[in-house]
């Protein structure tokens, strides 16, 4: 049985299923948050975890059957490639109704798992981003055909990640020739190409309405994507690009989030361009600011700041409701 049942946690690191090892930059932040809280931070895990309604309130329990007091803050590690609707985010969702606040909140998850759920927001907001085109039912056969298709072009899949996912189309012929052998499981992209950028993006981490760390990735082979996953290059460059990392501050805020990884593409004009926003980025080592723009953050939940930092999506998420729920659920969380 975990022993943090017999002494509470304030602060959780909820990462991803047994036995996937921790991400390099969840690890330090976890060691951080260990020396910082003591007995105070936990790390849980989504499978050693059930939840549901037992007499009208909202329940956590462990698999034995041990009720599992709230935190008051969850920072949650779930790789987005595990954030499954009907699973992690139902989790998500059970420790926002008891009143957990969580870095990141669920709205802003969901939003993080699609690239055109994003857009939706971002351009709604004014902010810049590539043009892109996307479906629902529509056969992605008649979709290449479509006249508001341009090439070169840029395909990706709505939930892709690590670069996995995306290509450069040269031309139209190409773009039909490949459409019947594309994975259907999850629409896909066309976006528009944005040349002044191929195989380099300026990525920032932002914490709390703050670009605290950025870098430029650029592959070392000539390819479209920068993604470290594929072996790019990265150099830190933050105050480089004030212009850039303003507008990473800004969709960071408009999709609500209060730790985001921004992406964004070098346009020919000599500005950015938003290419897609992270809600679980990691950073490395040599990023020494975002541990402690995270603890800075947490303490802000913890001294009663409220959750999502001053984000648009962290007052949406319904604090009086939480409050509600939290009440009903009988937990109180354990004061510091
Ligand atoms: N429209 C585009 N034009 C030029 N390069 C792009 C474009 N979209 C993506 N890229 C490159 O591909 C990388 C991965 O794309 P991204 O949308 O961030 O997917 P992932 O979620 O897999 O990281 C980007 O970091 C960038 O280097
Ligand atoms: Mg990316």
């Amino acid at each position: 049985m975990p022993s943090v049942i017999d002494a509470p946690a304030d602060v959780w690191v909820l990462a991803r299923e047994h036995p996937a090892p921790l991400m390099r930059a969840t690890r330090a932040l976890s060691e951080a948050l260990e020396r910082t809280y003591g007995p105070r931070f936990a790390v849980w895990h989504s499978d050693e975890l059930v939840f549901g309604v037992r007499g009208g309130r909202l329940a956590l329990q462990t698999l034995g059957g041990q009720d599992v007091p709230l935190p008051k803050v969850v920072v949650v590690r779930q790789t987005p490639g595990s954030m499954e609707q009907h699973r992690e985010l139902t989790l998500l969702r059970h420790l926002e109704h008891m009143g957990a606040v969580l870095i990141n909140s669920v709205a802003a998850h969901q939003l993080c798992g699609n690239k055109i759920w994003q857009f939706q927001e971002l351009a709604a907001a004014g902010l810049p981003v590539p043009d892109s085109l996307s479906y629902a039912t529509a056969p992605f056969g008649g979709v290449v055909r479509s006249p508001q298709v341009a090439t070169p072009c840029v395909l990706k899949a709505v939930n892709g990640r690590n670069g996995a996912h995306v290509f450069l189309v040269p031309d139209k012929e190409m773009l039909k020739s490949v459409s019947g052998s594309l994975a259907q499981d999850v629409p896909l992209i066309l976006q528009e190409y944005v040349a002044a950028s191929h195989g380099r993006d300026l990525r920032v981490i932002v914490v709390d309405g703050e670009p605290v760390a950025a870098q430029v990735r650029s592959s070392r082979d000539g390819s479209l994507t920068s993604n470290l996953a594929r072996g790019a290059a990265a150099e830190l460059c933050l105050g480089r690009y004030p212009e850039g990392e303003a507008l990473a501050v800004r969709a960071a805020r408009t999709l609500g989030l209060t730790l985001a990884g921004v992406d964004l593409l070098f346009t020919a004009e000599g500005g950015h361009t938003v290419c897609e926003v992270n809600a679980v980025p990691g950073w490395r080592p040599r990023m020494t600011t975002v541990v402690p723009a995270i603890t800075a953050a947490i303490e802000k939940v913890l001294a009663g700041g409220g959750g999502g930092a001053g984000t648009e999506a962290g007052a949406a998420v319904g604090t009086e409701e939480r409050q509600r729920q939290s009440g009903s659920a009988g937990q109180a969380p354990t004061t510091a």
